[in-house]
């Protein structure tokens, strides 16, 4: 599968959205992270629960924790991910948790058989290669 690279929009500024690969490979695993141009920080889990993708910063607001290996529950039909250091739960939908933290996330769409995140940096399913992020 092609790595997502996509400039679409071709801002400079702002979010853009970004190619990230096909539907049918990306709907086969329940979380992929997603390497952003601009840094570790904003590195993105592309989540696929219920028939949907959800994306949201990959390190949990409260340490750093790694979202994509946390638990996701349903709670009185909110789904969250639930961060696999402390436990915090935050909603794949809003980025609210049940603590006063908010974690980012983006809009996801599918177009002609692809996703897309809707992100200000680059994303690729691969790390980028060292001194070529920006
Ligand atoms: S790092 Fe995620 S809950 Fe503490």
């Amino acid at each position: 599968m092609a790595s997502g690279c996509g400039e679409e929009d071709g801002q400079a500024e702002g979010a853009s959205w970004r190619l990230i690969g096909p539907v049918a490979a990306l709907s086969s695993r329940r979380c992929r992270l997603l390497f952003s141009s601009l840094g570790r920080g904003s590195d993105v889990c592309l989540f696929y629960v219920k028939g949907e993708f959800f994306a949201m910063d990959a390190r949990c607001a409260h340490s750093g924790g790694p979202l994509c290996e946390g638990d996701i529950e349903e709670v009185e039909g909110v789904l969250q991910v639930f961060c696999p250091w402390h436990d915090y739960n935050f909603d794949l939908r809003t980025g609210k948790s049940g603590t006063s933290l908010q974690q980012n996330v983006y809009e996801v769409k599918q177009e002609d058989g692809n996703v897309h995140v809707k992100h200000s940096g680059r994303l690729s399913l691969e790390p980028f290669p060292v001194g070529r992020r920006s």
